[in-house]
């Protein structure tokens, strides 16, 4: 794999673009899984290595952190883009579509990279007038579990970080729009799968087996008032029940019914006591007719929440920069995003940046096979990281 030739260090955003774009078209091309990121990461590191200024190193075997030190002592400022691609079947015409089978950007997360890139890019030209350090994170592993930004934290990327930011394009936010969310901005995506373990028999003779479908069924109607009923109405909450699997013919009751789903909370609290409560329903269920049952829960990412003074510092950078018409009111997301680990570590900001755009047909949603983004996103959450960037760091 080969890097094009850098832009002059001082050149303008517009002239950057066509670089973001080639490099976004790059990494469209050549998606790797979470985890797998080993082409990618070599291609983030080759352009790095052509950047003055920038030292490069591998926190983890598919992840990149790219280190500029201004003129001065100052701040250190963490900026995070997530470089992994989804295991999607591409059903977009763009010229640049995937050529890996069954591995797809389908989350925008190649416009990430080319954006991190372009502001590594963009800051160590004007290195001799900054106060601080930058540190970049190329995070591997964002859509799988236990994700890569724990092991990056862990690799010791945040030590002495004072801010942390990051973005997201996203698609239901029309380009030009930016949406900053003080407080709980995405969900911790927890997961659980488990077992009725009754037993089975010829499904004329219910009576002389226990049938774990009846049982089940009941679990899953009965974990629906946990939300309903339990859970206080203003506490955003989701148990979903995605899958029932139980049975091979019409005329057996099986010995068992298994489930899985996901549970998406918010508050620290009610993602202890859901699951608690969960289980208990099913335990009850399952001695009052005689079952017993198995019960695994795996928590997923913490829940992303940002910084409510850092939020609205940001958005001041936001209204400076672009203007008021910029800024779009988006409201909290069930979805789950492990940038929630460098929020663990010091005050952070996760930024939405639309990059959707219906009159350009681009309007489908994230991990959708048609899945694309309007490109000129990428030198609108550049100038924001950019303007952010300039801002912690103290520069007017
Ligand atoms: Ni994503």
């Amino acid at each position: 794999m080969t890097t094009s030739a850098l832009p002059t260090p001082l050149a303008s955003l517009d002239a950057l673009t066509p670089q973001l774009v080639d490099w976004r078209r790059h990494l469209h091309r050549h998606p790797e899984l979470s985890f797998h990121e080993v082409e990618t990461s070599r291609y983030i590191r080759e352009v790095l290595a052509g950047i003055p200024g920038i030292t490069v190193s591998s926190p983890t075997p598919t992840s990149v952190l790219g280190v500029l030190h201004g003129a001065r002592p100052g701040p250190t400022i963490g900026v995070r883009a997530d470089i992994d691609a989804l295991p999607i079947v591409e059903e977009t015409e763009l010229p640049f579509r995937s050529t890996r089978d069954g591995v797809m950007h389908a989350c925008g997360h190649d416009g990430h990279t080319a954006i991190l890139l372009g502001l590594a890019t963009r800051l160590a030209a004007r290195a001799d007038t900054l106060a601080g350090t930058v540190r970049f994170f190329f995070q591997h592993a964002e859509e799988l579990a236990p994700g890569g930004g724990e092991a990056m934290v862990q690799a010791g990327v945040m030590d002495g970080v004072d801010q942390v930011i990051g973005l997201h394009l996203w698609a239901t936010l029309p380009v030009g729009q930016i949406a900053l969310i003080p407080g709980p901005a995405m969900a911790s995506p927890d997961n659980f799968h488990c077992q009725v373990i009754g037993a089975g028999g010829h499904a004329a003779m219910p009576h002389a087996c226990t049938d774990p479908i009846a049982i089940a069924a009941q679990v899953v109607t009965a974990w629906q008032q946990i939300v309903s009923r339990t859970v206080d109405p203003l506490d955003p909450a989701v148990v979903s029940v995605t899958q029932f699997i139980a049975g091979t013919a019409f005329n057996v009751i099986p010995n068992a019914a298994y489930l899985a789903g996901t549970v998406r909370t918010f508050d620290p609290v009610l993602r202890e006591s859901i699951p608690q409560r969960m289980e208990k329903i099913l335990a009850g269920l399952c001695e009052g007719f005689g079952a017993t049952y198995t019960w695994h829960f795996e928590r997923g990412y913490r829940a992303v929440v940002n910084d409510p003074a850092l939020t609205a510092r940001l958005t001041d950078v936001v209204r400076r920069t672009f203007g008021d018409a910029t800024l779009a009111d988006m409201r909290p997301s069930m979805g789950g995003e492990d940038f929630s680990a460098y929020q663990q570590r010091a005050p952070g900001v996760y930024a939405f940046v639309g990059a959707g755009n219906a009159a350009r047909g681009i309007a489908y949603p994230h991990h959708h096979p048609r899945f694309d983004i309007d490109e000129d996103a990428m030198p609108i959450g550049l100038r924001y990281l950019e303007a952010a960037v300039l801002d912690l760091l103290g520069v007017a």
